[in-house]
This record gives structure tokens, C-alpha cells and sequence, in this order.
């Protein structure tokens, strides 16, 4: 098994367990971690030992708490959209897998984090866990797959709604919209996971391949993750966007002019 710099990665009764392991940074998403993400992802499709893949985050607090903003800095609107598209092809390649592939979401789920869990096939989390699509609050969109995600699995009203309020919703309330399958305490929630997968390992891994592969076909449609990248890179031109990404290092609320 490969060792990583920003995963935790263990096989055990043919489950695939990665956790994103930076958990004084909230497990915030730097390229190396996509990277990773991308590459633990591989390991496990290509392990005929595996059957499925559950994914959390380190620690109590916090599943994924977005891209790393602070890589964001000084982007040129070429480097963003290289960026969003690296992170978007790592992201459906989840969405892709034909093994199972749970997000455990133990804690915030916020931007890339809650893109990372939408790209998972189910969701599991616990009463604690929060998401949201807090990029304008940046100067910024979604840029991994959040727009079309999002929309796809709770409508464009609500979806409207989160990515354009920045409001972080809690588990319950994700539950009912759609966004989770199933909600469970904390200490149950990989149990939950674990007990899915059990489930599943039961049925035909062929059958099995072939639902996800016919279910991903509902929609299939790469016009809207363009139109995603297109906007993502429009932000990299923006004044807002270096207040806003300022004004998080800062510890400060942002003061946009709409430039
Ligand atoms: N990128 C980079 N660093 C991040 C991060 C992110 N997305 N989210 C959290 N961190 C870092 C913080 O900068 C802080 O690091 P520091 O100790 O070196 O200052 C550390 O993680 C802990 O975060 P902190 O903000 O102190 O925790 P909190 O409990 O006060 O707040 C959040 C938690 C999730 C509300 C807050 O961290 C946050 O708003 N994060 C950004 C969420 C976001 O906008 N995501 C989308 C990014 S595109």
C-alpha cells in the first residue's frame, strides 16, 4: 500500500479507509491532498482486495474545510481554472469508481469538503457535521463540482440559496433536503458506513458497477462543469477576491467594492 503525506490509508475486511489527515488546518484541501485523494482512489479500484472505499477527515471537528484558501493567493485566472479542473477530474473520478465510495462526514463539509463528499455515492453524517458552499464569502465560487453537485442532489432553489448565502447548514436539515442518507451519532457514524458496504458486499460487484455506471449516465452532461471552471477562473480577475481571501488570513470580515 502506498504511504501518503496528507492520508491516513488502511485495508481492513476489504473496506479502504482514507482519511484526510491535517487536522490543524481542519483538513483543508492543498493540491497535494487532491492529489493524493486521486491517487488513494486508484490503489483501491485497482485492489481486488477492496470492495469499497469509506472516506472521512481526521479529528472531531471537521471532515474537509474547503480547498486550502491559502493557496488560492495570487492565482492567475489560468492557474484557477487548472486548479478547479485537476480538482474536478480527481472528484469524478470518485464519482466514477465501481466500488462503493462513502464519505463518512464527521464535522464541517464546507466548500471543497462538501464538494469531496457530493462526489462520494453515499453520505453518512453525524449529528455534528455541517455543510455548506461558503466561497462567495472569498470572492469566489464552487470550482470542484459544487454548482452541478449540489444542484443535482438538493434543487436549484435550496442550492441558490447555500451557494449564494454562504450558509452552513447542519446535519438534520441535510438529512431532509437530501443532501445525507443517513444522519447517526458520532461514534456510530463509521459503524454506519461499514454497515452499508456489508450490505453491498453481498450483492454482485458486477451489478453493482454496472448501477453506478447506469445511475452516474442520468445526467451526464460536461457543460455544466465548464460553465463551473469558466466562472471560477473569472474570479481569479477580481479585486474581491484578494479582499476576501485577505480578509480570511486576517481573521476579518471582508469589504467587497464589486470589482
Ligand atoms: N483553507 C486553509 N486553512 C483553513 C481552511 C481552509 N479552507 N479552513 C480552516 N483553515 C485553518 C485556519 O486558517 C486555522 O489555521 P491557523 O490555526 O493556522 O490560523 C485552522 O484551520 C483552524 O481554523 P479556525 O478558523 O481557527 O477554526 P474555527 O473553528 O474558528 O472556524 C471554520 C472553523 C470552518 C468556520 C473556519 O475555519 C472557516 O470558515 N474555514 C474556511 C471555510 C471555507 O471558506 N471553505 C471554502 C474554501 S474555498
Amino acid at each position: 500500500m502506498s504511504t501518503f503525506q496528507n492520508l491516513k490509508t488502511e485495508i481492513k475486511d476489504g473496506i479502504y479507509f482514507l482519511t484526510v489527515n491535517r487536522p490543524d488546518k481542519l483538513n483543508a484541501l492543498n493540491r497535494q491532498t487532491v492529489v493524493e485523494i486521486g491517487e488513494a482512489i486508484k490503489e483501491a479500484i485497482a485492489d481486488k482486495n477492496v470492495m469499497g472505499v469509506i472516506i472521512t477527515g481526521e479529528g472531531q471537528k471537521s471532515f474537509v474545510a474547503g480547498a486550502d484558501i491559502k493557496e488560492f493567493m495570487s492565482l492567475s485566472a489560468e492557474q484557477g481554472k487548472q486548479l478547479a479542473r485537476s480538482g474536478q477530474q480527481i472528484f469524478q473520478s470518485i464519482e466514477d469508481s465501481p466500488k462503493p465510495v462513502i464519505a463518512a462526514v464527521n464535522g464541517f463539509a464546507l466548500g471543497g469538503g462538501c464538494e469531496l463528499s457530493m462526489a462520494c455515492h453515499l453520505r453518512v453524517a453525524s449529528e455534528n457535521a455541517q455543510f455548506g458552499q461558503p466561497e462567495v464569502n472569498l470572492g469566489l465560487i464552487p470550482g470542484y463540482g459544487g454548482t452541478q453537485r449540489l444542484t443535482k442532489y438538493i434543487g436549484r432553489t435550496k442550492a441558490l440559496e447555500l451557494t449564494m448565502t454562504a450558509a452552513m447548514i447542519k446535519a438534520p436539515e441535510a438529512l431532509q433536503l437530501g443532501l445525507v442518507n443517513y444522519v447517526v451519532a458520532p461514534e456510530a457514524l463509521i459503524a454506519k458506513c461499514v454497515e452499508l458496504l456489508n450490505v453491498i458486499k453481498t450483492k454482485s460487484p458486477e451489478a453493482i458497477a454496472c448501477s453506478i455506471r447506469a445511475i452516474n449516465a442520468f445526467d451526464e452532461t460536461q457543460a455544466g462543469f465548464e460553465a463551473e471552471l469558466t466562472e471560477f477562473a473569472k474570479c481569479f480577475t477580481t479585486e474581491d477576491i484578494k479582499e476576501g481571501i485577505n480578509a480570511f488570513v486576517e481573521k476579518r470580515k471582508p469589504q467587497f467594492a464589486g470589482r
